[in-house]
Formats: structure tokens, sequence, C-alpha cells
């Protein structure tokens, strides 16, 4: 799970210099979906990992990332239409982009994950 952790982190950070640099939409398209993919992999591991051992808050935390999914879905979604159109997004934007993603999964593992941690630590699962 921590690996998934690493992985998904490591595409936030590409995402977030991508925005940074002025790179070109498609990228940072391209780099948004195989974010949510990795997402989508995570999430559905975690979920049968809670469900395997018995996690009392799993309807919760399920929950919660389908919010998660659905909220970085939606970010995509308004760059295909700028891509689309050729739009320019402004610099401000980008930069509230760039926080948002930067924030979007960091507070999940902080705060939702790391319980999952305790709970499965008192059980004795590695
Ligand atoms: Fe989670
Ligand atoms: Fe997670």
């Amino acid at each position: 799970m921590d690996k998934q952790h690493d992985g998904l982190l490591t595409t936030l950070n590409r995402l977030h210099e991508t925005l940074m640099s002025h790179g070109d939409q498609a990228l940072i398209d391209k780099t948004l979906s195989h974010l949510i993919d990795q997402t989508r992999v995570h999430f559905h591991d975690e979920e049968a990992f809670m469900r395997a051992h018995n996690y009392p808050d799993y309807q919760d935390h399920k929950e919660l990332h389908e919010v998660l999914l659905r909220q970085v879905e939606g970010v995509l979604e308004t760059q295909q239409v700028i891509e689309s159109h050729h739009l320019q997004q402004s610099w401000t934007e980008k930069l509230d982009l760039a926080d948002f993603l930067r924030e979007w999964l960091i507070s999940h593992i902080v705060d939702a994950d790391k319980k999952l941690g305790l709970f499965l630590q008192s059980k004795n699962v590695e």
C-alpha cells in the first residue's frame, strides 16, 4: 500500500512540475489520466484489503475514495475542454490547480489511510 502511495505521489509531483513549467496541455491531460488509473487501482486494492480485515470504517473510507476519484475526474474533464478549445489557463489558475492536486490526496493519506494503518497495526497485520 505504501508503495502505491509513493507511486501516486511521484505522479502528483510530475504533474506539479508540468503545471509549473508551463508544460503543454496534452502532457497535463496525459499525466492526469495516468494519475486517475493509478488511483483507481490503489483504491480498489485498498478497499479489498479493508474488506479482508473487516475494517469497521470501510463504508466511510470507501465513500471518501469515491469523492476523491470524482474530484480528479472532474479536473481531467475541465483540462480536456481547455485543450480541445485551445483555451489558455492563466498562471494563477494553474497554480491553484497545482495546489489543489497537492492537497487532494495527501490529506487523505495522512488522515483516513493513517487510521487504517493504525487499525491494521493493532491487529498485527503488516
Ligand atoms: Fe484510502
Ligand atoms: Fe491510500
